[in-house]
């Protein structure tokens, strides 16, 4: 089949390079000449594990192409993702400008029979606007074509997007005409062999499965958070308690880590626009205000564990933070928690240096200028120079390099043998062995003189 994936980002990239492996004819379309130009040179703007292997060996086969001219790659073309963004607006609800302004390009260019997918997540009714829109430009035209527009939402998770794209769980796909299902049916069908991954639905629905599972996932983080701050009031380990209740099948242990927030470029963003929505509808989005509430208060734990410590005023303090992307196995940086800490700490007087083993770049491009050339934010080389002189080490992202440190190592580089543990992936008592004190998420302070 010949596709067109229009936004070539996190998205659209990992979109178009997996069908391309999996045999379709794929071009991706950015406005961002850069990039475009970057990727024909096999150069990702992405990290993502296995990525650039698919990308580099599809685009060698010529499966896989990438232009900024939508009109070349819309001849023949019979099914069009869009991918573009959609962050938030003013008012918290889904900023649909990108995806319109897409659904026009097609309308302009597209040369017979196709399907539109809504890639991108949108609230309920986008596939209708999108509709207008591209009819909007045929007539504008003069020509009489017929489409559909179809909702498939993506689940993908950054650090495992390619896994989680060629062997998903579930595909859902919304689709109001037999026509369009068919194609979309056969589309997918080498990534449902084993088992019927398909879930068909209407296209108002899959519109809403995106934003339910989103918000469920969040509420789950929140909810785990804000028993953790509990915990930590009554003396309890909440690590404990984690165990305790993942066992439980109707619970599981996914997504109910005691942490420092969550970020992204998803989570934060699919929660307000779903508020938005339910305050429109006249519902009271009670739950979903908590889960944002219980977030961002969330981001700032650390920030108030290391002054309840160290003091409000951190002047001449100079802290290792291990840690800046959102998450593990992937460079963005959009809503992490490092950066409400790093502002906290700043803003407290303190000196930051910080360390990530993939978003060095990254948080050079994203971070403010003014707190690199200030000095007071360092980009450190490695994990163990960001230590030296340090009055504590922050761990926020849990990646693997940092889950079993030389301990023995830190103690020499840091001025104070303090440790804020941000994902709770220490044991407190190993390293209090090491002389540090420990400062976890939902678990009483330890040290070494508690042993
Ligand atoms: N990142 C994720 O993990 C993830 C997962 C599931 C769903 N989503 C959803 O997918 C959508 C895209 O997210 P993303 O993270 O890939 O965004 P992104 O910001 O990484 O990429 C968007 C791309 O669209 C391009 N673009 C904007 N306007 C364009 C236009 N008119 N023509 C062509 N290209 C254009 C931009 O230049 C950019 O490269 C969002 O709705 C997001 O909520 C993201």
């Amino acid at each position: 089949m010949k596709l067109t994936i229009i936004g070539t980002g996190y998205v659209g990239l990992v979109t178009g390079a997996c069908f391309a492996e999996m045999g379709s004819r794929v071009t991706c379309v950015d406005i961002d000449t850069a990039k475009i130009e970057n990727l024909k040179k096999g150069i990702l703007p992405i990290y993502e594990p296995g990525l650039e292997r698919i990308v580099q060996e599809n685009m060698a086969d010529g499966t896989l192409q990438f232009t900024t001219r939508l009109e070349d790659a819309a001849r023949d073309c019979q099914i069009f993702f869009i991918a573009v963004g959609t962050p938030p607006g003013e008012d918290g609800s889904a900023d649909l400008q990108y995806v319109r302004r897409v659904a026009a390009r097609i309308g302009q260019c597209m040369t017979d029979y196709a399907v539109i997918v809504d890639k991108s997540t949108v609230p309920v009714g986008t596939a209708d606007q999108v509709a207008e829109v591209v009819q909007e430009a045929l007539d504008t035209r003069g020509i009489d074509l017929e489409f559909d527009v179809v909702s498939n939402p993506e689940f993908l998770k950054e650090g495992a997007a390619i896994q989680d794209f060629l062997k998903p769980d579930r595909i859902i796909v919304g689709a109001n005409s037999e026509r369009a299902a068919k194609i979309m049916t056969r589309l997918y069908a080498p990534f449902s062999m084993n088992r019927d991954k398909m879930i068909l639905m209407n296209v108002r629905d899959a519109e809403m499965t995106k934003y339910a599972a989103n918000a469920m996932l969040a509420t789950k983080i929140s909810f785990m958070n804000e028993i953790a701050n509990i915990c930590e009031h009554l003396g309890v380990d909440v690590e404990n308690v984690r165990k305790g209740i993942g066992s439980d099948s109707r619970i599981g242990y996914s997504f109910i880590y005691p942490g420092a927030g969550y970020g992204g470029s998803c989570f934060p963003k699919d929660v307000k626009a779903l508020i938005k929505t339910s305050k429109d509808t006249g519902v009271d989005p009670a739950v979903l205000a908590a889960v944002e509430n219980r977030n961002n208060l969330q981001k700032k734990v650390l920030a108030e564990k290391i002054k309840a410590r160290l003091g409000t005023d951190l002047s001449g303090r100079r802290f290792a933070l291990w840690g800046l992307a959102f998450k593990p196995g992937t460079d963005d940086m959009r809503e992490a928690a490092s950066i409400v800490l790093i502002d906290n700490l700043l803003a407290a007087g303190a000196i930051v240096c910080a360390y990530d083993p993939v978003a060095m770049a990254q948080a050079a491009r994203e971070l403010p200028e003014a707190w690199l050339e200030s000095s007071r934010l360092i980009l450190a080389n490695d994990q163990y120079q960001a230590l030296e002189n340090a009055d504590a080490m922050i761990l926020v992202t849990e990646w693997k390099t940092f889950r079993r440190p030389d301990f023995k190592r830190m103690g020499q580089l840091l001025n104070q043998k303090i440790i804020f543990d941000g994902r709770n992936q220490y044991d407190p008592e190993e390293v209090a062995e090491f002389g540090f004190e420990y400062h976890g998420i939902g678990r009483e302070a330890f040290h070494p003189a508690d042993l």
